[in-house]
Formats: C-alpha cells, structure tokens, sequence
C-alpha cells in the first residue's frame, strides 16, 4: 500500500505540491489525472525517493520514504518499477539489454541465462515477438518503445509500477494496447499501479480509482462511476474537455 499525508513540494519560489493526501490500496491500478504541469511526476519522483518532499510522508510498503537511509532506499526500489514518460531506453543497447536493467538484484542481473529467459517473458507478456530481443531502440516505433519501457519496469518482478504518462504521444490504437497492458498486469501478476496520465478516457478505462491532482492538492478521488457523477465544479471542468471529445 502507498500513503501519501500532506506532501508539499516548492523548487525556489514555486509551490508545485501543497500538501497532497492519497491512499493506493494493495492490488488497485490508481489513475492519477492533472493538468500539464501540476507535479503529477514530481509526486511520483517522491514515492520512490528522488526528490525528497520539503514536508509529509510517503510510505510504501510500511516504510516511510523520506527517512531512509540510501540503502533502505535501494531495497525498496527493487519493489517498484518505474516507466519514465519518455521512456528513457538507452540507444546504445539494444532492447535484452535494456529489459536486463530492470533486474535489480545483481544476482539476476549477471546470470546470462536467467537474465534472457525473464527478458523473453517480459517482451511476451507486453505483447513483442520473441525476435524484438535483438533490435535496437531506433528499430522500433514508438508504441513499441513504450512497450519496451513497461518490459524494463516490470522485470524484477515489482509488487508497485508506477506509470509516468505511459501512452502520451501514442495514437489511440497504441494507447488501447498500453491501457489493457497495465490492466492485465494488473489482473495477472497483482501489480499495484499508479498511472499518470492526462488520458481521461484511458484512465477511465483502465483504473480502479481515479484521483485529481489540481493547484497541489488531490481535490478529488473515486471510483470511474463515482468520478463520472461528480457534481465538483473542478472535475467537471476538467472532464468535460474530454467529455466532449470521448464517450466515456
Ligand atoms: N527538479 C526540478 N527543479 C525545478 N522545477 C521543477 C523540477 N521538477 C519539476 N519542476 C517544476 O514543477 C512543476 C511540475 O512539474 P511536473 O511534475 O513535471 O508536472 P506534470 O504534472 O506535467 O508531470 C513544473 O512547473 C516543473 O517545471
Ligand atoms: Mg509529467
């Protein structure tokens, strides 16, 4: 479980997180929505440690995040699988090697046939031909690169992923692929998820509850139906703009 009490964050003079209050339960997929630019990576960025919160507490798995020492920290992070919104593939290796980063556990990481078996099941259960193992990043499209990314996440076996815009910049046959991804994972493997996403119909879709993220604080958290029959003047605002454009 993930508990986030009163987080804030400023960089200099600008108040990004004002104190944040969200719950993830065991085994739910939590869509987390917001305007560009509100903090929804920061607040990700605090869950497993990057940026430390000026005030609050994060706690994962009944660790409190910001007291850790580094190698508590390191040992949680191999519970949690991180897919960065650019996907953040390195060019120069090719996708096994890649996937093959995503094994935290050094023991994993320099076993050569443990460390290809795991990538083959990860490029399977995202959906890529066996043969994808070898191609370079440039290769592939960018649904697949997306793909690759959420391979990597999910490669030493994370009891959290979390999702950083996983299908911004994918047309919306990719996007539907990527959304039944985090579903099934999710359904098959029991992932507690958070996905950022400015998505509202894929967040719709895909999540078991829905949170706002909007002027620092989470104004508003539900289940899809209870979202969608929210009479608050911010998450109309916010979902009508998708409203029109998506029936959800
Ligand atoms: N390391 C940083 N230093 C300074 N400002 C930052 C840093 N990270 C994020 N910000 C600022 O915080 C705000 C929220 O950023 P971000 O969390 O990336 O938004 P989004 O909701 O789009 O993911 C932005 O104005 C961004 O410029
Ligand atoms: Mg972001």
């Amino acid at each position: 479980m993930i508990t986030i009490r009163d987080v804030a964050k400023r960089f200099g003079a600008q108040v990004v997180l004002d104190g944040v209050d969200l719950d993830v339960e065991e085994g739910e997929t939590l869509a987390l929505l917001g305007p560009s630019g509100t903090g929804k990576s920061v607040l990700l960025k605090t869950i497993i440690g990057l940026i430390r919160p000026d005030r609050g507490d994060i706690v994962v798995d009944g660790l409190s995040v910001p007291t850790l020492s580094r190698k508590a920290l390191a040992g949680l992070r191999r519970k949690i699988g991180y897919v960065f919104q650019n996907g953040a593939l390195f060019d120069s290796d090719d996708v096994f090697e890649n996937i093959r980063l995503g094994l935290t556990d050094p023991d994993q990481f320099n076993d050569a046939a443990f460390a290809q078996e795991r990538a083959a099941e990860c490029l399977r259960l995202v959906n890529l031909a066996p043969e994808t193992l070898q191609k370079m990043p440039s290769e592939l499209s960018g649904g697949m690169r997306k793909r690759v990314g959420i391979a990597r996440a999910i490669a030493g076996r994370p009891k959290y992923v979390l999702y950083d815009e996983p299908t911004s910049g994918l047309d919306p046959v990719n996007s539907d692929i990527i959304d039944g991804l985090i579903r099934r994972l999710n359904d098959e493997l029991g992932v507690t998820g958070i996905m950022v996403t400015h998505d509202v119909r894929g967040a719709f879709r895909t999540a078991d509850r829905i949170a706002l993220l909007t002027g620092g604080k989470v104004i508003a958290q539900g289940t899809p139906a209870e979202f969608r029959a929210s009479e608050d003047p911010q998450v109309r605002a916010f979902l009508e703009r998708d409203f029109a454009s998506a029936s959800i």
